[in-house]
């Protein structure tokens, strides 16, 4: 366990492993929100807010070609219907790889959904949507990705609850050529996130609060814009990297089926109203 955290291994030229003590001085930038973001407690914690005039937001530093990175989030507590935090991996450009958390907000005692999504070359429409078997709100809990070239995997508190397989094989693209940064924001989407606009946000309640604390990469960074991680032929190779050929094991994959089988509240693949054509390939593989 140790040994994650302490021992920094050059993998190939220009690509470094970052397992870095969360501090969002160093790691992010806010990058909207004028002054509604704040990073507080020298750094161990960051906060978003939400008014009627304005959301805000933040970005990595980083570009991370593949990686394990975890946060924990605290979300907006209460009557927060109407609000949405989004916390997504995304690469640029129209061709862009896209890796989403987002958090739609609900009326007091009424769940939030957790909804998530994989863009890989600027096409998405691979929704799934959860609810949680806790109160996001009530605590921090740990949100991870796991993205390696094999697969993408999602998990709260260590529970994976969606894996996106690499079936480039089958013809399905999968994002693995496009450093992606980090971003995360909280903002209004009551014109659809709440049943389609049925449930307005209350400004009265305003301003809005999601913390973020536990930043946690171990990753394959980009400098210079520069770096040959991505290419199968030049894995990282210590044996602290295991997260870059990481699959799920059977203990997981029974806590991914109950996961879905008592959580899941949208899954694109069973959508067949959606896809008249018939459904999108990777839905036959799972
Ligand atoms: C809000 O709560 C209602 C009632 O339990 C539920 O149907 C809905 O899925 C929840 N989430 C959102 C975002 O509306």
């Amino acid at each position: 366990m140790a040994s994650l955290n302490t021992v920094l291994v050059p993998l190939v030229a220009l690509l470094v492993t970052v397992a870095s003590a969360s501090n969002f001085y160093n790691d992010f930038d806010i990058t909207w929100g004028d002054g509604r973001a704040k990073i507080l407690s020298n750094g161990e914690l960051l906060t978003l807010n939400l008014d009627k005039a304005s959301g805000s937001g933040f970005q990595s530093r980083n570009e991370y070609l593949f990686g394990k990175i975890d946060m924990q989030l605290k979300l907006v507590p209460g009557n927060s219907a109407g609000t949405v935090t989004a916390y997504y991996l995304s690469s640029k450009g129209s061709a862009w790889d896209e890796i989403d958390f987002e958090f739609l907000g609900n009326l007091s005692g009424d769940p939030y959904i957790l909804h998530t999504n994989v863009f890989s070359q600027g096409k998405g429409n691979r929704e799934q949507q959860f609810y949680l078997w806790f109160d996001p709100t009530a605590d921090f809990h740990t949100y991870s990705i796991l993205w390696n070239p094999q697969r993408i995997v999602f998990s709260v508190d260590g529970t994976p609850i969606r894996e996106f397989k690499n079936l480039e094989s089958m013809g399905v693209p999968f994002p693995k050529n496009q450093p992606m940064r980090i971003y995360s924001s909280l903002w209004n989407a009551d014109d659809w996130a709440t049943r389609g606009g049925l449930v307005k946000t209350d400004w009265a309640l305003a301003p809005f609060t999601a913390s973020y604390r536990n930043f946690n990469a171990e990753a394959c960074v980009l400098s210079n814009g520069e770096s040959s991680c991505g290419t199968t032929t030049s894995p990282p190779s210590s044996t602290s990297n295991a997260w870059f050929s990481e699959e799920l094991d059977s203990t997981r994959q029974e806590r991914l089926k109950w996961v879905r089988e008592n959580y899941m509240v949208y899954d694109y693949c069973k959508d067949i109203n959606r896809f008249p054509q018939g459904l999108p390939t990777e839905c036959s593989m799972s």
